[in-house]
């Protein structure tokens, strides 16, 4: 696709998803989030499989912001429809072209095969509103298309903790070692206090914030870590459609551990941080078209909750 089309499709999605969960000077997604900051260890392996600077400097400060799913910045954090949280982290490895953005979530797919598909559903979404005659535009649009079904019946519980949730970055990239092997991943942060969502019961305990006041106060005792993990791709897995998840027998790849250890001093000011999916540093290329539009879309929506 041309640049055109592919700016006029972020454009059209963002304006949809504006259109669904209304305008709020805000995130067009995952409006909810939290803001924190640590460091990002990688492990011996990570260099000799990229030589992005994020692999092999001895260690990076992160800053990372947990979300909740929606355009909403008030939904409350039990609200089925905050699922899938969200995970995005900036790993500072010395500026531009040396930086690099992993925006992830708590589901290992995406509703959508492509962008296209996916401006598809937020259309069909946007006309199934309150008082939509039955079957709605959503329900036609989910009987032919079982991912995107399966993505919005088969969320887990809300997690106990951001710090017990493992989070997906769905699309594919490319690591390149900087003498030509080339390997296709996709990345993962596996919870080190192990994954956990809520019983039901429990959850009708808790407020609509639980889960910016736990983790705070977990962070008070001890860093909140996750292990950065990559999956790797074996030929015939498909690099560019993140609706389906690759099998759990591919080879798994610790490239090192997130620690995070401390609140952004300025909610509001730290807030203000836009996230590019796009933003890659050399070693590391998009392998998944998707990562441009998205990357586009992010600036999109930033402009409009400036
Ligand atoms: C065509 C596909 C997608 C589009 C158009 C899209 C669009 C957006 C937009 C417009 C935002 C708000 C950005 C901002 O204001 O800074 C956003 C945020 C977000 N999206 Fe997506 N998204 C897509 C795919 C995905 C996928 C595949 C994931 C997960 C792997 C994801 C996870 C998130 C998360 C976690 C945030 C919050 C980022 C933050 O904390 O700043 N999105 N998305």
């Amino acid at each position: 696709m041309s640049k055109e089309s592919d700016d006029q499709l972020a454009g059209d999605i963002v304006g949809t998803m504006r259109a669904v969960f209304g305008k709020h000077r805000a995130r067009a997604a995952h409006a909810k989030g939290i803001v924190l900051e640590g460091h990002f260890t990688p492990s011996e392996e990570a260099c000799t499989l990229s030589d992005a600077a994020v692999f092999c400097l001895p260690s990076v400060p992160i800053t990372v912001r947990f979300s909740d799913f929606t355009g909403l910045p008030d939904i409350a954090d039990t609200d089925g429809n905050a699922d899938p949280r969200g995970m995005a982290v900036r790993f500072h490895a010395g500026g531009e072209g040396r930086d690099l953005d992993i925006v992830a979530h708590s589901f290992n797919g995406f509703p959508s095969a492509t962008a296209q598909e996916f401006a598809e559903l937020m259309h069909a979404l946007a006309a199934s509103g309150a008082g939509a005659s039955k079957p709605t535009a959503l329900d036609t649009y989910l009987a032919s298309h079982p991912a995107a079904k399966t993505f919005l019946t088969t969320q887990k519980p809300p997690p106990e903790s951001f710090a017990t949730a493992a989070f997906f970055g769905v699309n594919a990239v490319t690591f390149d070692d900087g003498a030509g092997r080339r390997t296709h991943v996709r990345h993962r942060f596996v919870p080190q206090a192990g994954e956990h969502y809520l019983t039901a019961t429990k959850r009708t305990t808790l407020g609509p914030d639980y889960l910016r006041e736990e983790i705070v106060r977990r962070m008070a005792t001890a860093p909140v870590e996750f292990e950065w993990k990559v999956q790797v791709a074996e030929a015939g897995d498909r690099l560019d459609d993140p609706s389906i998840a690759w099998p759990e027998s591919r080879r798994l790849v610790t490239v090192g551990l997130l620690s995070i250890e401390r609140l952004a001093a300025d909610q509001t000011a730290a807030d203000k941080i836009l996230f590019g999916p796009g933003r890659l540093p050399a070693g590391i290329t998009a392998a998944d078209p998707m990562l441009k539009i998205r990357d586009t879309a992010y600036f999109l929506s930033s402009k409009d909750r400036q």
